[in-house]
Formats: C-alpha cells, sequence, structure tokens
C-alpha cells in the first residue's frame, strides 16, 4: 500500500541507526511503483544518489534505464532500491554491519510490495540476499528462497566501461520481463537454484 510505502520513506529520510548517517547528505529511500510486479535491489547510493535522495540516478542509473528500455519497461513501471540507503564514503561496500542494521526497511518494501520476481544487481545484494558470490557466474539465472522468486543480474554499474556487460545486462532484462510475463500467466517457469529454508 502506498501509505505504508510512505511510511518507510519517511523512517528511513530520518534515520541513524548506523554511521552511515553521519556522512550522508541524503538518506535514499526506494522509489518506484508500489504495484511493481518487479523490485530491482542494488548495493548503495552512489555520489548524485546522495545528493538529490533517489536511487540510481547517476551514470549507472542511465544504464539500468537503458537496459530496462530494451526490454521494453520504464522506471515507473518497477520499484528501485538497495540493500543500504545511505552513502558510504567513497562509494565503499557497505559493511556487514550496516547491510544488517538496514535491512529490515528492504524487508517491509519487499513485503509490502510483494513482488513476483526480486531482481539482484550484482554481488553485495547477491551476497546480502542469498549468501551468493560471482554474480558473472550466476547471472541470468533464477532462484527461489523462503518461496521468493530472484533473478540475478549484474550491477549496472560494472557496464560503464564495458560494452559486453552492456549487451549482458541488456539480455538479462529481456530475459527478466519475459519471465515477468510467464509468472503473470499462470506459467510454471523452471528454477535454476533452490535454495532450503
Ligand atoms: N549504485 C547502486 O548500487 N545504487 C544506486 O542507487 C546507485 C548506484
Ligand atoms: Fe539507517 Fe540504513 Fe541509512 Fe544506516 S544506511 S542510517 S540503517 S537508512
Amino acid at each position: 500500500m502506498e501509505r505504508e510505502i510512505q511510511k518507510i520513506k519517511l523512517q528511513v529520510t530520518k534515520c541513524t541507526k548506523c554511521e552511515l548517517s553521519e556522512t550522508r547528505n541524503n538518506s535514499v529511500p526506494g522509489k518506484g511503483n508500489y504495484k511493481a510486479d518487479v523490485i530491482f535491489v542494488g548495493e548503495a547510493p552512489g555520489k548524485n544518489e546522495d545528493v538529490n535522495g533517489e536511487p540510481f540516478i547517476g551514470i549507472a542509473g542511465k544504464k539500468l534505464t537503458m537496459a530496462l528500455e530494451s526490454a521494453g519497461v520504464t522506471r515507473e513501471e518497477v520499484y528501485i532500491t538497495n540493500i543500504v540507503k545511505c552513502r558510504p564514503p567513497k562509494n565503499r561496500v557497505p559493511t556487514t554491519d550496516e547491510r544488517n542494521t538496514c535491512q529490515n526497511y528492504l524487508e517491509k518494501e519487499i513485503e509490502i510490495i510483494k513482488p513476483k520476481i526480486i531482481c539482484i544487481l550484482g554481488n553485495t545484494a547477491f551476497n546480502s540476499l542469498l549468501n551468493g558470490n560471482e554474480i558473472t557466474k550466476f547471472r541470468g539465472k533464477i532462484a527461489k528462497k523462503n518461496n521468493q522468486l530472484y533473478f540475478l543480474s549484474v550491477h549496472p554499474a560494472a557496464t560503464i566501461y564495458n560494452q559486453k556487460l552492456i549487451s549482458v545486462l541488456k539480455k538479462d532484462m529481456r530475459k527478466l520481463f519475459k519471465l515477468t510475463k510467464e509468472l503473470k500467466n499462470g506459467k510454471e517457469i523452471k528454477i535454476d537454484i533452490e535454495y532450503t529454508s
């Protein structure tokens, strides 16, 4: 529900639960359609996001938008968020402690939106949500854990200096939204990785 999502946004905006609150300019709550079929989860806000308080609006964000467009999808149709909602200094990877402290916000976003599928963007989200690593080996795959489906892809920032990866991201997005359509039509889909418990 929109009101519940607004409530989390407000909590994130004011949050001082971890030390990232001391160095941020703005917290960056998730943004997008609260009725979305797909939630995208990145790592953490970067510089542009920190200045503006919105997720994925810098160069990496442009790559993501481009990849979505290649699948015929707009940003307004989906919901975009991050593992941690405040920028780590010098864009360092968020610590386990910071991730754990922030995770309740993401859990609530997922609980409210109830996406058909969660799209993991890059290693940090892969590691935090599914305890995975080496995303380049697993990208393009479908995982299931606690009755929630996940789709694995590379981080849009990784595509900035790598033309091959931009085609990979686009290919993944086309697969993801084809899959989403099939899920909506009640078609059974093949799970590549099943997590028990
Ligand atoms: N990278 C991320 O992981 N998230 C953003 O919001 C921007 C860049
Ligand atoms: Fe709060 Fe998360 Fe920001 Fe830490 S990163 S201050 S837990 S919103």
